[in-house]
């Protein structure tokens, strides 16, 4: 039998120039005294998270910080953020400030100091034992300070398993943060190649939620079956276009002048929509791959981010075989990947075709300045095989592709995506 029903959840928001300097009150609400404020090296030299920090201790509560969460968490990164919560505690809230890597870093310190257990309890089957949290989580607030990730939306967690080479999450409703505080100010730091490339990962939580499957193409499930990613609905439609539109007036802006506060505010509706989007509907092919792409990195290191270890960021990781990916993905429903390109480029006269929307991805990456292809971030075609693997185990995305995906299709978007121009 075919599914009928399709589910929506998100955070309490505020959003706007100003909103974090409310968090004191809203804290204070949630009845906070204790209070663990997150962040990471980078994000603590703007010096957002000692005024946030401020504004709390002025209102009368206990702040500790912690600036050590890593960028693209790992499961040692993770633990020694736990380690520092476990033994600096208790708290009664947690305030995440930062992009997804902090915010990611937070919901797991929330996982870990509320519920028993170590973290590889949590992490997703096969790598972890998948368990799900049996006490309440503490009020976690996140204050996004990239324009991308959508994490202080979504139940997930992010991490690289070091020993296994692999990406891989914690899924669960708990996860979810009390509160979404977008202060679009806040990003108004965030260097050109973090814009660019955190502002792909908003494309493409927009496009991969809008061409998802449709959630009535799933087999009914009970309702403890029920999974927080439905496929895509009419609800999470009307994010993601929304957000499509955004990126279409904003996003070339965004990178080129970074003080362009217009621009940055789209942007910031334009990751808070899509998160809002992805975050029920699901994700699909680009963020499968993006794993193993983001997981093998060898010596890549990008401008903007700390240059201490190789990385290929989420965003740019997730960008570059999407052109492919919805090459591929076109015959599911040309009519959607059609009205997606014209959202992002209303004004031209793109014809139609499965060349349409990876030609309108290849022009915009070119532009903001994204790598061209898996070629130049230091694979190669003896790279398929393993970055297919990698891929093929991300089967929670991949049942969200509105196609069967093989090995063999895989194969073939990641040998596309070698040089893109
Ligand atoms: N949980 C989710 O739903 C979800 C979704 C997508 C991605 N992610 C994860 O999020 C992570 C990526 O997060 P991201 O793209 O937001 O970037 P990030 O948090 O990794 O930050 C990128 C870099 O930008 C710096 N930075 C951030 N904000 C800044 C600012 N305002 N001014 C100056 N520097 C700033 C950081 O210090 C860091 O060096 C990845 O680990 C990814 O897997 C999570
Ligand atoms: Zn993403």
């Amino acid at each position: 039998m075919s599914e009928t029903v399709f589910t929506y959840a998100a955070p309490a928001l505020k959003f706007g120039p100003g909103a974090s300097d409310e968090i004191g009150h809203d804290l204070q609400g949630y009845g906070a005294r204790r209070v663990l404020v997150v962040t990471d090296a980078g994000v603590a030299a703007t010096g957002h998270p000692a005024r946030i920090a401020d504004q709390l201790a002025a209102r009368g509560l206990e702040v500790t910080t912690y600036d050590g969460a890593r960028v693209e968490p790992t499961d040692a990164s993770l633990v020694e953020a736990i380690d520092f919560a476990r033994d600096a505690g208790p708290f009664d809230a947690i305030v995440a400030v930062g992009g997804g890597s902090t915010i990611d870093t937070a919901k797991a310190v929330n996982l870990l100091t509320t519920n028993p257990g170590e973290l590889m309890d949590y992490v997703n089957a096969p790598v972890g034992k998948a368990q799900a949290p049996s006490q309440p989580l503490l009020p976690l607030v996140a204050v996004p300070t990239t324009t991308g990730t959508g994490s202080e939306s979504t139940t997930i967690c992010v991490l690289d398993v070091l020993a296994l080479h692999v990406k891989t999450g914690i899924s669960h409703p708990a996860l979810r943060p009390r509160l979404a505080v977008v202060d679009p100010r806040l990003t108004l730091t965030q260097p050109a190649m973090v814009t660019a490339a955190s502002g792909m990962d908003i494309l493409c939580h927009a496009l991969e939620s809008y061409t998802a499957r449709w959630y009535a193409d799933f087999d009914a499930k009970r309702p403890e079956e029920r999974v927080p990613y439905c496929g895509a609905n009419p609800v999470a439609d009307m994010w993601s276009e929304r957000s499509l539109t955004l990126l279409a007036g904003a996003f070339r802006t965004a990178v080129r002048d970074g003080s362009d506060t217009a621009a940055r505010e789209q942007m910031a509706l334009a990751a808070t929509f899509a998160g809002l989007g992805f975050g029920n509907a699901g994700v699909h092919v680009p963020h499968a791959n993006a794993y193993p792409i983001a997981g093998r990195v060898r010596d890549y290191r990008p401008e903007g981010y700390p240059a201490d270890e190789p990385i290929v960021p989420h965003g740019m990781a997730v960008s570059l075989t999407a052109p492919e990916a919805f090459r591929f993905t076109f015959e599911a429903d040309p009519e959607r990947h059609l009205r997606a390109a014209r959202l992002l480029e209303p004004d031209a006269d793109l014809g139609a075709g499965p060349d349409v929307l990876p030609g309108v991805l290849t022009r915009l990456m070119r532009d903001i300045g994204i790598p061209n292809g898996l070629a130049e971030v230091g694979y190669g075609d003896a790279d398929v095989e393993p970055l297919v693997d990698g891929a093929l185990k991300q089967q929670r995305l991949l049942a969200t592709a509105p196609r069967e995906v093989t090995g063999e299709d895989l194969a073939a978007v990641f040998r596309g995506s070698m040089e893109h121009w």
